[in-house]
């Protein structure tokens, strides 16, 4: 870990979205990219079992990684000896595998009363002050684990394929936040929905980006993160796409997305 900085504290996002496949990770991985390329300090807390930014980042050295260790009630994780160094110098990770399946619990009375979603809340504010952001890579559930997730953020960001804008899983997440927000974090603020994986070539997406502005209104991002084969490849290839391809389109529209993030930060805070 870096040298503490006087007035930094890290804006913390989680990713989530009920569906699977719609580009929870990518986005982690896209803001965090474009944190390595503007020097600005990065954590990514990998809360799924999947452990797919886990091995992006940090290969076969992601196994053995201990975040079940949050859910534990019998033990005293600390977070410090959690965080690795990847290949990014900005660029750190608490890496997820298999072992956390056993604490994604999705009856809220199995957990409320032990207080265990609040789990994160501490161990986050002690690493805060070392980074700029701090983004949580949640499976798609909501559960404990997701529950502990925003629990511990400052905003929601919720990636959506355009095709489903107005599905059940974007008003489950809907719920969650709402629930979160009104019993255990009042600082939780909605920072958005982003199309991901845009297919622009199908013109009935283009009909859905539509019903998305008039559904979620300034909720929906300006950006739309298109699906192309260069961000797929950054991901084959583990390299970010603004080191990876700097001067492709894929690059600009990470750019732009992580622009529009932070005037949205900045707004909402
Ligand atoms: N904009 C994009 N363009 C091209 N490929 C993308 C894009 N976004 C995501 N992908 C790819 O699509 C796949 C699914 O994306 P991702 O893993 O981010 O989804 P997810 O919501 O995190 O999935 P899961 O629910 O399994 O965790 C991955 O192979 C990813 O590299
Ligand atoms: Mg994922």
């Amino acid at each position: 870990m870096s040298e503490q900085t006087t007035q930094r504290r890290a804006t913390i996002l989680t990713s989530l979205n009920l569906k699977g496949g719609v580009g929870k990770t990518h986005l982690c991985w896209l803001i965090a990219g474009v944190c390595q390329e503007r020097g600005k300090r990065c954590l990514i807390l990998d809360l799924d079992k999947q452990g797919n930014i886990s091995t992006t980042l940090l290969g076969n050295a992601a196994a053995g990684a201990g975040t079940d260790s949050f859910f534990n009630p019998a033990l005293e994780p600390e977070i410090n000896r959690l965080i690795r160094r990847t290949a990014f110098e900005h660029i750190d990770c608490i890496p997820c595998d298999f072992s956390i399946e056993r604490f994604n619990l999705t009856n809220p009375g199995e957990w409320e009363q032990t207080g265990l979603q609040l789990t994160l809340v501490d161990p986050l504010a002690e690493i805060a002050p070392f980074y700029d952001y701090i983004l949580v890579d949640c499976p798609a559930d909501i559960s404990l684990i997701t529950y502990a997730a925003l629990c511990a953020s400052d905003f929601l960001i919720v990636p959506l394929e355009a095709a489903d804008w107005g599905a059940l899983g974007t008003q489950h997440v809907r719920q969650a936040f709402d629930h979160v927000n009104r019993q255990f974090n009042s600082q939780l603020q909605l920072l958005g929905y982003v199309a991901s994986r845009f297919k622009t070539v199908r013109k009935y997406q283009k009909n859905y980006l539509l019903e998305l502005r008039r559904h979620f209104g300034a909720d929906a991002f300006e950006t739309v993160i298109a699906d192309l084969a260069a961000f797929e490849q950054s991901v084959t290839d583990r390299i970010p796409i603004v080191l990876h391809s700097p001067s492709s389109h894929a690059s600009t529209i990470a750019r732009q997305f992580f622009d529009e993030l932070e005037a949205r930060v900045q707004k909402l805070r």
